[in-house]
């Protein structure tokens, strides 16, 4: 390899490594800076918190287990079922559901003492980092659905 051609590398190298920090900066432009702030706070706890209840099962990076532990990471049942998401967190879940065409049927069991403020928390991480839907689930969403669950099954 001659010089020319080094350098030639050394570019393009730099250049893919600056276009990938611009796409993680605009993850968030769209926000205004107040919810910015928030949004880190919350995402900050809901690591710590999804850590703690959760990545046991469903893994720190939210791939799941097998044909145990359903993926969170990329789980279309994540984005078209919100309220069974927010209340599966408190009241825990059972019975047959599909995640991304492949069938689990294991319990999921509940956090009775888990409060509204760490279910928004970690709402709003996995959702954020798992689903790619960058918004922040507030305390007033997760007390509005609270009041909705259906704990009939469980
Ligand atoms: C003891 C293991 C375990 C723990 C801990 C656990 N889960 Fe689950 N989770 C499961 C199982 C098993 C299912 C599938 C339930 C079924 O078959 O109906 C599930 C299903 C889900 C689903 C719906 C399916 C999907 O993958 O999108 C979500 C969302 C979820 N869990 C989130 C969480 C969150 C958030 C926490 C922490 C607050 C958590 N889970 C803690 C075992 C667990």
């Amino acid at each position: 390899m001659n010089r020319q051609t080094g350098a030639w590398i050394i570019l393009v190298v730099f250049f893919l490594f600056a276009c990938e920090g611009e796409k993680k900066k605009d993850r968030f432009g769209h926000l205004d800076y107040r919810t910015k702030i928030r949004l880190r706070q919350y995402l900050g706890e809901g690591k710590r918190l999804y850590e703690i209840h959760c990545a046991n099962c469903h893994q720190a990076d939210g791939a799941g287990l097998a044909r145990l532990y359903p993926p969170l990471k990329n789980s279309d049942y994540l984005l078209a079922n919100r309220q069974e998401v927010i209340c599966g967190m408190r009241h825990g879940q059972k019975g047959e559901i599909i995640v991304n065409g492949i069938m689990y049927n294991m319990e999921m069991p509940p956090i009775p003492s888990i409060t509204d403020l760490e279910i928004a928390e970690i709402a709003t991480y996995i959702y954020t980092e798992f689903a790619d839907s960058v918004h922040i689930v507030t305390l007033n969403d997760v007390a509005d659905i609270m009041k909705n669950c259906d704990t009939s099954a469980k």
